[in-house]
């Protein structure tokens, strides 16, 4: 049967601009390599929905998802109307949860023929994947306040770290490792400061190692990490992150390609008992949203994982190349690759170098 269904969630400020772009790409491999996605568009999990509603979604959302293949989201966050803390934990945090997401998987890719701001780099040199820990650790709302306005205040927020949820993150990166030329293991760390957990996380890491001999493994405190991305990118192969070193990381590394416009990403339930969410890795970009000018190769990509997510690997790498040839042109791509497409432009061109 192939024969997907999606929830088709666009979200807040460029998320709604280059969603289009990602359906187009989407029907047209579905059209090229004879398979159906019957979309279901949702209008909750963005802020205008909050403002009239008072909350970020309905409170049966889970019932109007129902159980798609997959979840393909935009971005959501608009700061001047609701309080980011407000937004994402009402809607992205809630799925990620909820749906036991627990594998943030992002790759950093140079792609041919774009400019990178890393001096006499090629690509080749800089490709790897981010494996971000996604339902635990620093994000936690274990927690509080007290003496709130006085002198005295206090905040708190602890981070979980669950054997369970630090070992089936660990088990994934290893098992992605296993699957590359170079079977490399690089774990964030910072065990020299973060005296409980870290030191922790790596045992769990040690532990887990011992499992994999075909694989090798290192790691990095994450503060030297971030100037080894930038210094040395193609000493990495899986990083594998807590949930907030995995977010700064994922950031960092498409940014050294280039931009974080082109940056994909599974939110991905391995078991299957939930459905898995793909989504660009950057935000509703406020500063630029209404002016037609995102880059929409973030949302294709996040297509393509989509695709292959769901067992569609040649239409997968359909996309993939035709993303490259893209990318290769100044005239077809964005202004955050020094291109001088708009996001239409660069979505049709995708659409239309599809074979
Ligand atoms: P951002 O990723 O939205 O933007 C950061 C910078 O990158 C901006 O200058 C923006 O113009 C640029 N940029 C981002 N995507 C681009 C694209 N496709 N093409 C060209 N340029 C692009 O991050 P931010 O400014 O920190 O956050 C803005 C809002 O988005 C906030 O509400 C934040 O909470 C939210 N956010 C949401 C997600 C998500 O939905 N997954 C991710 C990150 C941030
Ligand atoms: C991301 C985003 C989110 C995160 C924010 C918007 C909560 O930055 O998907 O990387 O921190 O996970
Ligand atoms: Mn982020």
């Amino acid at each position: 049967a192939r024969n997907y269904n999606i929830s088709v969630i666009p979200g807040d400020g460029i998320g709604k601009e280059v969603m289009p772009e990602g359906i187009r790409v989407l029907e047209r491999a579905a059209s090229l390599y004879g398979f159906t996605i019957a979309q279901k568009w949702q209008d909750f999990a963005c802020c205008d929905y909050y403002v009239k509603h008072g909350q970020m979604m309905p409170d049966d959302w889970k019932d109007q998802i129902g159980k798609p293949d997959a979840i393909f989201f935009g971005a959501v966050g608009w700061p001047n109307t609701v309080p980011d803390h407000i937004s994402l934990w009402g809607s992205l945090l809630q799925f990620r949860r909820e749906y036991d997401q627990y594998v943030n998987l992002r790759p950093v890719r140079l792609m041919p023929g774009v400019p990178c701001p890393l001096v006499g780099r090629e690509p080749g040199d800089i490709d790897f994947w981010v494996v971000r820990e996604n339902t635990e650790g620093e994000y936690s709302s274990v927690g509080g306040k007290m003496f709130p306005g006085t002198d005295r205040e206090i905040v708190i927020q602890e981070t979980v770290m669950t054997r369970h949820g630090t070992d089936r993150v660990l088990r994934y990166a290893f098992d992605l490792a296993a699957t590359r030329t170079r079977k490399h293991v690089t774990s964030a760390t910072k065990s020299n400061g973060i005296a409980i957990t870290m030191p922790w996380w790596d045992e769990r890491v040690e532990e887990m190692a011992k499992n994999y001999p075909t694989v090798t493994h290192d790691k990095y405190h994450i503060d030297i990490l971030t100037a080894q991305f930038v210094l040395n990118p193609d000493r990495f192969d899986v990083v594998v992150a807590s949930n907030l070193f995995g977010d700064i990381l994922s950031d960092l590394g498409p940014a050294c390609t280039g931009t974080i416009g082109v940056a994909p990403s599974g939110n991905i339930n391995p078991d299957g008992t939930h459905p898995s969410l793909f989504e660009p890795v950057h935000g509703s970009a406020p500063d630029i949203a209404g002016k037609g000018i995102a880059n929409p190769v973030g949302q294709i990509w996040s297509a393509a994982m989509m695709l292959e997510h769901l067992g569609e690997a040649e239409a997968a790498a359909a996309i993939m190349r035709a993303v490259e040839t893209v990318l290769a042109e100044p005239g077809l791509r964005t202004g955050d690759l020094k291109g001088t497409a708009n996001t239409a432009q660069c979505g049709r061109a995708i659409a239309e170098a599809l074979t």
